[in-house]
């Protein structure tokens, strides 16, 4: 396809994946819409090729975009839109200085995130896995009192690290679960929220050192890059356990495989990895303690239909050259 405008007179919008149709269905009302009609993402040269000329690009977290990306593109594009909540894929500073809008998708996947943490935070502290495995081997032989002994939930202390809405989504199952809440964020809650799901503040060391279970919900930024690391996993409580639903990078994996190894850490649960995909040769799928899911946290289909009609609103809020629904904060450039 050329760079130039269609003689429908249409924007033109690439999709650089297949996504669900709730999505699709608004963009084709109102674009005409490339599809990168795959459940791979496209290779570098074919995402270049493809955005050539293009209004819109709605794009995945698997999709770099970055300033060799927007020059490929050219001066026609007007909204860059990732399905994700997260955005660590985009180079915000490259669109600030083209004045081109980024949308996300927050809001409609913070229940799912939310149950996908806790669901990890009982798998590793009731060990699931591992008593799953059991099972299918052929082990059970008995009832037995000192069998696949875990950890108990109740009245635990929870420590959430980013109090954003996933953070404090997950603050309300814990509650649900009679546990303690501690968080460690940039700015504190607004009183009643603290109120209403039963959160302290607490600076991070004090959080790593007094939690039972530890949940990461922070953006991957410079900032947040490793902020687990030897320094952060060594200060956990001994026999903590440790749960990343938010982006792989923010956990130092070979510090975590050495905590998990040496029984520093009981346990953790990672949704997301660095880098993705995990390969299965991986030293931490040998641990029995860690439990490492595909980043699936948003991965139900109401959730994903949600993200898709999101990300769409945004790109169409884009193409009329109005402020996107859900605009990422841009840097002053
Ligand atoms: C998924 O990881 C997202 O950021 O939405």
């Amino acid at each position: 396809m050329g760079g130039s405008p269609m003689s429908s007179g249409q924007p033109r919008v690439f999709v650089t994946r297949r996504i669900p149709d709730a999505g699709l269905a608004l963009l084709r009302d109102a674009a005409s819409v490339d599809l990168f009609d795959s459940g791979m993402p496209p290779d570098r040269d074919e995402l270049l090729a493809r955005v050539a000329g293009v209004d819109g690009l709605l794009c995945l977290l698997t999709d770099r975009v970055d300033d060799e990306l927007l020059d490929a593109a050219g001066p026609s594009l007007r909204v860059v839109s990732n399905l994700a909540v997260g955005y660590d894929n985009i180079d915000l500073a490259a669109c600030a200085r083209r004045g081109i809008p980024v949308g996300n998708t927050p809001g409609v996947l913070t229940e799912a995130t939310a149950d996908l943490a806790f669901a990890l935070l009982l798998a590793v502290a009731r060990r699931l896995p591992e008593s799953e495995r059991f099972v299918r081997e052929d082990r059970w032989v008995t009832w037995d009192p000192l069998l696949l002994l875990g950890r108990e939930v109740s009245g635990q202390t929870l420590g959430i690290i980013g109090f954003g809405r996933i953070g404090r989504e997950v603050a309300r199952r814990a509650r649900g679960f009679g546990m303690r809440v501690l968080y460690h964020s940039r700015s504190r809650a607004p009183e009643p929220v603290e109120t209403e799901l039963g959160a302290t503040m607490v600076d991070l060391d004090t959080l790593l050192g007094t939690c039972d279970v530890v949940s990461v919900h922070v953006n991957l930024t410079p900032e947040t890059r490793h902020l687990i690391d030897a320094r952060a996993l060594a200060t956990m409580r001994p026999g903590s356990i440790l749960i990343n639903t938010s982006r792989g990078p923010v956990v130092d994996q070979a510090a975590l495989a050495d905590a998990l190894r040496s029984g520093h850490l009981f346990g953790a649960g990672l949704d997301v990895t660095d880098p993705e995909p995990m390969r299965a040769d991986d030293p931490l799928l040998a641990l029995p303690n860690c439990l490492v899911l595909p980043h699936v946290a948003s991965a139900t289909d109401t959730t994903r239909a949600r993200m898709a009609e999101k990300a769409a609103r945004n790109v169409l809020a884009g193409l009329r050259g109005e402020p996107l629904p859900d605009a990422v904060p841009l840097p002053a450039v």
